[in-house]
């Protein structure tokens, strides 16, 4: 899905129309954007306070599920220190080498976001530490008994990771971020605001029963709002009246599998395979991948999140146990004794 192939920036090039409408709804500045208060509210503070002391923001480590705008933060966050942000992955840094070309051409106060920084491999990581500490690098030149290190002094830069999995970061790295920030899903008001701000932005009519729909059913993500939006827009362009009413709202979000609640189709089909193979849990992660076809990662990290936001989906010591409330969801009658009131639930060490 839209875990790892839905990047739309790879070293600044945009891939398609799809993507430019993306970026041109994407907020600039803090003012415009509505949201994650508890990380905002305090960044406003240290972005202000860098500006005052003309010094660089320290480093900021943003994690949460994907979608919820860590992307578009750093982006403002440039905006907001008047710097130029470039913009990468933890899986693009191949090497150590990719690492110094990126750094070496960084400003002092410069914005250097690097996406799914888990997934720095080690001897990139090493090259990260030393910029982060001391804004230098080593550098080994040559090969054998010539070889020799060489120390090249960076740019006072901020780096600024995003990870969907804090856990998933090495202690070295993680305690060298001076920020950190957590997303958390965003509520319906929130969102409808934002459907809102972007249904202004593509010159669209909408009404506020369809906004709340949309919100309603937007998986508390500002990109599946502002990509549902878009299909209701199709929609409305094609069949209805150029207007976007509750009708075509819904009409769209049928044709899309969308249920009331925001559930697509393999949101129900990881609770229906729980319930139907393995009597609601527990059963491991692996699992369920395997059966339903997707990577582990991909439903821990985009499906997951939803389902337990949601109160349908339990994480337990022993594995995933749906609740009562899936069942119902679903249609289905619920055991008297579900599996998740005969085991005790405790919450897993959650990775995020
Ligand atoms: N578009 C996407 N995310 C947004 C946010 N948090 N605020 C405003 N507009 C957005």
């Amino acid at each position: 899905m839209e875990h790892h192939d839905d990047r739309i920036m790879t070293g600044g090039r945009i891939d398609s129309d799809e993507a430019f409408a993306e970026l041109s709804l994407r907020p600039k500045r803090l003012g415009e954007y509505i949201g994650q208060k508890n990380v905002t509210d305090n960044l406003k503070v240290f972005i202000e306070a860098a500006r005052m002391r003309g010094e660089p923001l320290d480093h900021v480590l943003f994690y949460g599920p994907p979608g919820l705008g860590k992307t578009t933060l750093a982006g403002i966050i440039a905006n907001e220190l008047d710097v130029e942000l470039r913009i990468t992955s933890g899986p693009a840094i191949e090497r150590a080498g990719d690492l110094a070309a990126l750094l070496t051409n960084l400003n002092d106060k410069d914005v250097l976001f690097i996406d799914e920084i888990h997934r720095l491999n080690r001897a990139v990581e090493e090259v990260l530490y030393s910029a982060m500490e001391d804004y230098a690098i080593d550098i080994i030149i040559g090969k054998g008994p010539s070889a020799r290190s060489i120390r090249i002094d960076l740019g006072k830069f901020t780096l600024i990771g995003a990870t969907t999995r804090a856990g998933s970061l090495s202690a070295p790295l993680r305690d060298r971020f001076g920020v950190i920030g957590k997303f958390e899903m965003y509520k319906p008001d929130e969102l409808k605001s934002i459907i809102k701000r972007s249904a202004e932005l593509l010159c669209v009519e909408t009404d506020e029963a369809s906004q709340t729909e949309l919100a309603l059913r937007s998986r508390g993500t500002p990109r599946v709002a502002n990509r549902l939006l878009k299909r209701v827009r199709d929609f409305c362009q094609v069949r209805g009246s150029g207007r976007i009413d509750l009708e075509i709202t819904r009409h769209t979000l049928e044709s899309l599998g969308i249920d009331e609640k925001g559930l697509e189709g393999l949101d129900r089909d990881i609770l229906r395979l729980i319930i139907d193979r393995f009597g609601g849990g527990p059963v491991g992660i692996d699992t369920i991948a395997a059966a339903i076809g997707e990577e582990r990662v991909t439903i821990e990290d985009v499906y997951e999140p939803y389902l337990m936001q949601m109160g349908y989906l339990h994480r337990t010591q022993k594995g995933r146990v749906v609740s009562k409330d899936a069942y119902l969801h679903l249609g289905l009658k619920a055991p008297d004794a579900p599996a998740s009131a005969q085991i005790s639930i405790f919450e897993e060490d959650s990775p995020q």
